[in-house]
């Protein structure tokens, strides 16, 4: 693999997104670049604007200026060829609520044209300790249990770039174990990773750089 970091592996690259939301400015001319097979983690406190702006660069929402491109093509979730990159795990889980487990990954896997489906959603069914309830429908999942398919539904799909919003939350102490191997993982297989989370450890795990949002970190406390 070529050196990390450098500007001709970006694979994701963000300039100077502003998002307004009447008279606030919630994000002010943010860049970030993140290349194939590294990882950017985005912390800050709650209302700092990290949902926002996973949510601008994914093109759900519309940021007032800047842009994010993905192997130079503007994101925009409803472009299939982009979509077909970018694996996202935002913090609105939604699923379909006549459809199993394991219904959903075989439609997640077979919607994004994953090659060997039935395996790879077997494998990850396990890998995600979903495999005793794979039968079960979403209503009847714990909240942990429910994250846990979230996150399978990504590791099921072919992706290039994986963009993650607290993925932590919920997860039991082996779950979060588990979900930092896995990036970790994701990484060696030359995949990009935009990570937002309020896990210290899985962070320094994780991710090789990290941009923060919000006010400035006191300097009393460094
Ligand atoms: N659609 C919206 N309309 C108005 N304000 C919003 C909207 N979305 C987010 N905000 C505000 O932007 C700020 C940042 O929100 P968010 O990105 O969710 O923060 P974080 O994910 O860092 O906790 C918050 O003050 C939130 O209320
Ligand atoms: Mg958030």
């Amino acid at each position: 693999m070529a050196g990390m970091g450098e500007m001709a592996d970006a694979l994701l690259t963000v300039r100077g997104i502003t998002r307004r939301f009447a008279d606030r400015t919630i994000l002010s001319e943010v860049d970030l670049d993140v290349g194939a097979g590294e990882a950017v983690g985005v912390v800050g406190p709650n209302g700092s604007g990290k949902s926002t702006l996973l949510r601008c660069i994914v093109g759900v929402d519309e940021a007032d200026e800047g842009t994010a491109t993905l192997v130079g093509r503007v994101l925009d979730e409803r472009v299939p060829e982009i979509r077909r990159d970018l694996a996202v795990v935002m913090d609105d889980l939604d699923f379909f609520p006549d459809l199993s487990v394991v219904e959903h990954l075989d439609l997640v896997a077979r919607a994004h044209a994953q090659p060997d489906a039935e395996e790879i959603v077997n494998t990850v069914l396990a890998e995600v300790g979903l495999m005793e309830v794979s039968g079960q429908l979403p209503s009847t999942l714990s909240s942990g249990q429910r994250r846990r398919l979230a996150l399978a539904s990504a590791f099921v799909r072919p992706r290039r770039l994986l963009v993650l919003d607290e993925p932590e939350q919920r997860l039991d102490v082996d779950g979060v174990q588990w979900l930092g191997h896995k990036l970790v993982a994701e990484k060696s297989a030359g995949r990009a990773i935009l990570l937002v989370s309020h896990d210290p450890d899985l962070v320094a795990l994780v991710c090789d750089r990290v941009v923060r949002l919000g006010p400035a970190p006191d300097p009393d406390h460094e």
